[in-house]
């Protein structure tokens, strides 16, 4: 994509405008906003009632659980109108609580791995817990993902979603500070979700907040990713040692299986005998946005299935991208219409700060300090082609 085209399409988002998208048509502009409603989901050990709610707008219809903010559910219409569900899950609670690789996880305080599951802030050492070999991965044993969260409806002007909050209490998982947390998802009558995140602490202490949905614009359960085409907005990408971790180098994405510069499908390069893919079994790397953090989201990547003629574009406020290509999905999760989950099935695409970014202080900063007040958004809008 051409750069002046990529600045129209990231001031149209910056306006609200996020599903203009020139070339494409967006097929639900039309669609009738249903207000937000909530159904039982489940019931956890300790009886606590797990509600997933239902949000539909701009042709789109989300459901989110009130445990872990998970989105449950995320249906989007193809080229003919039909709508499929784009985001891997399951049909039931156990299983999320059991045995889920994230899906569609809110995920806190920290996405992705912090090394040793340490870090220093103001001299003082914080330990969390090891829970991905011997580093801490998407805030520990029990993150925001596996938390209850408050949900709240939410209707403003011709926007529609929902609003999520939840304390998180000084020492929760080893962070310091009671951090106030309100995440919004939001859809836009233009076929756009939104999210808005901001937290609040009394002490000082790290935050990276982001959503950890599997995609497969094909629609869950339909087989590999690997035929999508990405566009990433990225230069750049920090390399990652044996347990991905990154080195604390940006490396320059050219003549690597790493550039995305221009769209090419996910599975293209793959399989190329890389140290880094071997590494992580394909993709599982922070991509450094060249628009680095702004205060409005900006373009970041361009998703796209050929079949379907779905397409999906992030803006975020993030620097940061971290795409997984699925690899660790391994046959062994049966998901929400039956079908096993195999490698390659979908893929995250996590807008959030650099992973392990406390441990290198030539990272952007995580640091939230009392008085202050963490804000990032990330807007996904969906169009056909
Ligand atoms: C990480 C992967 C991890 C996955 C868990 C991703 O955000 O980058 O390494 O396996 O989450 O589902």
């Amino acid at each position: 994509m051409s750069t002046s085209r990529r600045t129209v399409l990231a001031a149209g988002a910056a306006a609200g405008l996020a599903a203009t998208v020139l070339g494409t048509t967006t097929a639900h502009a039309a669609a009738p906003r249903h207000s937000p409603s909530k159904k039982h989901f489940g019931t956890l050990a300790d009886g606590t009632v797990v509600d997933v709610w239902t949000v539909g707008n701009g042709g789109i219809r989300l459901q989110v659980l009130s445990y872990g903010g998970i989105i449950h559910s995320l249906e989007v219409p193809d080229a003919e109108g039909r709508l499929a569900n784009i985001a891997l899950g399951f049909d039931n609670l156990a299983d999320y609580v059991a045995k889920s690789p994230y899906f569609g996880g809110l995920i806190g305080r920290y996405g992705n791995r912090i090394a040793a599951g340490r870090f220093t802030l103001d001299g003082h050492t914080y330990q969390l817990p090891l829970n991905d070999g011997a580093n801490s991965l998407h805030g520990g044993t029990r993150g925001f993902d596996k938390q209850m969260w408050h949900v709240e409806p939410l209707t403003r002007g011709s926007d529609t979603g929902l609003v999520l909050t939840r304390t998180s209490p000084d020492g929760e998982m080893g962070y310091p500070g009671t951090l106030k947390v309100q995440v919004t998802y939001t859809l836009t009558a233009r076929g756009a979700w939104r999210i808005d995140y901001e937290a609040t602490t009394d002490r000082p202490t790290v935050v990276n907040l982001t959503s950890h949905t599997y995609f497969n614009l094909a629609g869950e359960g339909s087989g590999s990713v690997y035929d999508h085409t990405l566009e990433l907005a990225a230069s750049r990408y920090t390399p990652i040692d044996a347990g991905l971790i990154p080195t604390g180098e940006l490396a320059r994405v050219a003549g690597t299986p790493f550039d995305f510069r221009c769209a090419k499908p996910v599975g293209r390069d793959i399989r190329e005998g890389d140290q880094q893919l071997v590494r992580a079994k394909g993709f599982d790397h922070n991509w450094v946005l060249d628009k680095g953090i702004s205060s409005a989201p900006r373009y970041a990547l361009t998703l796209a299935e050929p079949t379907s003629g779905r397409v999906m574009r992030m803006y975020t406020t993030e620097p940061g991208l971290q795409f997984y290509s699925g690899n660790f999905l391994d046959a062994t999760l049966v998901g929400t219409s039956g079908h096993i989950y195999r490698q390659g099935d979908a893929l995250c695409l996590e807008a959030q700060h650099f992973p392990d970014s406390p441990n290198h202080p030539a990272f952007p900063s995580t640091v939230l300090r009392p008085g202050t007040t963490y804000r990032t958004s990330t807007v996904h809008s969906f169009s056909t082609r």
